[in-house]
C-alpha cells in the first residue's frame, strides 16, 4: 500500500471525508454510472426528477421500492468499516459527507454523517410535509399515503432540486477546515457534491481520491489511487 497515503492520513487532525456510490458497490448495491450503472438500465430523468414523481409517483415509488428491497439484503463492507475506525480515532475531527442514500455508513456504526443526498428510508408528505422513516420493504401500498391523504415521497434529492437546507453549507465549512479530504467511489459529476474537491484543495487541503476509475478530479487532487474501496481503505487508515 503507498505509504505516503498512510502517512497524510496518520498525520491529519481533521479528516473531512465525501463518499459516493462506489463505496456501496462491493457490497452488492448497483452504482449510476459505468458498467453496471443504474443509468444505464434507466433513464434518470423519468425517476429521479419531482417531474417524473408528479407524472406517475406509483412508477417512481416502485424503483425505490425495489432499491429499499434490494438494500434490505446487503451489508456494510471493509470500506464503510474503516470509515468507523477512523472516526472513532478522531472524534469530532472527522466527518463523514456521502452522497449515498442507502443508510449503509449508518448500518456500519458510522455517526458523523451529513447526508448531502437525503436517505431512501426517509418519508415526506407533498401535501403537509410531514416526515418520518419508514423501514418496511416492499411498502405494503405503493405509491404510500400520509395520514392526512397526502401523497408520500422518498426523503431523497431528485435532479433539480435543492439539498437539504443547511447540509451543504455545513458540508463547505468541513471542507474549508480539513487538513485531509478523502474522495471515495464516486465519479465526482453531479454538482454541488463535486465542488467539495475544489474547494478543500483551494483551501490547502490535500486530497486522497480513492476510485476504481480515473475521475475528473483525479489530475488535479494530491494522490489518486485506483482501486477498490474495500481493499485500499483499511491499509490505508489503519
Ligand atoms: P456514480 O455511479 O456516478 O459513480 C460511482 C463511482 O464509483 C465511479 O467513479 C466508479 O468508478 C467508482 N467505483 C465503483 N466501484 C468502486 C469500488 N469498489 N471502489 C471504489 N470506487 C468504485 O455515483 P456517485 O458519484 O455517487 O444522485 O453519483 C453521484 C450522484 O449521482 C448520486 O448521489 C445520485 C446519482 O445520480 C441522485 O440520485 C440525485
Amino acid at each position: 500500500m503507498t505509504p505516503d497515503a498512510r502517512e497524510l492520513v496518520k498525520s491529519a487532525r481533521r479528516v473531512a471525508v465525501l463518499t459516493g456510490a462506489g463505496i456501496s458497490a462491493e457490497s452488492g448495491v448497483p452504482t449510476f454510472r459505468g458498467a453496471g450503472g443504474l443509468w444505464r438500465t434507466f433513464r434518470a430523468e423519468d425517476l429521479a426528477t419531482p417531474q417524473a414523481f408528479q407524472r406517475d409517483p406509483k412508477l417512481v415509488w416502485e424503483w425505490y421500492d425495489w432499491r429499499r428491497q434490494w438494500l434490505l439484503t446487503v451489508e456494510p463492507n471493509a470500506g464503510h468499516r474503516a470509515l468507523v475506525e477512523l472516526e472513532d480515532r478522531l472524534g469530532d475531527g472527522f466527518v463523514l459527507i456521502t452522497q449515498n442514500v442507502d443508510g449503509l455508513h449508518d448500518r456500519a456504526g458510522s455517526h458523523r454523517v451529513l447526508k448531502l443526498h437525503g436517505d431512501i428510508w426517509e418519508v415526506r408528505c407533498i401535501e403537509c410535509g410531514r416526515r418520518g422513516r419508514d423501514e418496511r420493504a416492499p411498502l405494503p401500498d405503493v405509491p404510500p399515503r400520509c395520514e392526512c391523504g397526502g401523497l408520500l415521497r422518498p426523503g431523497v434529492v431528485w435532479f433539480g432540486e435543492a439539498l437539504p437546507e443547511g447540509v451543504f453549507e455545513r458540508a463547505m465549512e468541513q471542507a474549508l477546515n480539513c487538513d485531509l479530504l478523502l474522495v471515495i467511489g464516486t465519479s465526482a459529476q453531479v454538482y454541488p457534491a463535486a465542488g467539495l474537491v475544489p474547494l478543500a484543495l483551494r483551501h490547502g487541503a490535500d486530497v486522497i481520491e480513492v476510485n476504481l476509475e480515473e475521475t475528473p478530479q483525479s489530475s488535479h487532487v494530491t494522490l489518486s489511487l485506483r482501486g477498490k474501496a474495500g481493499e485500499i481503505l483499511p491499509g490505508i487508515l489503519r
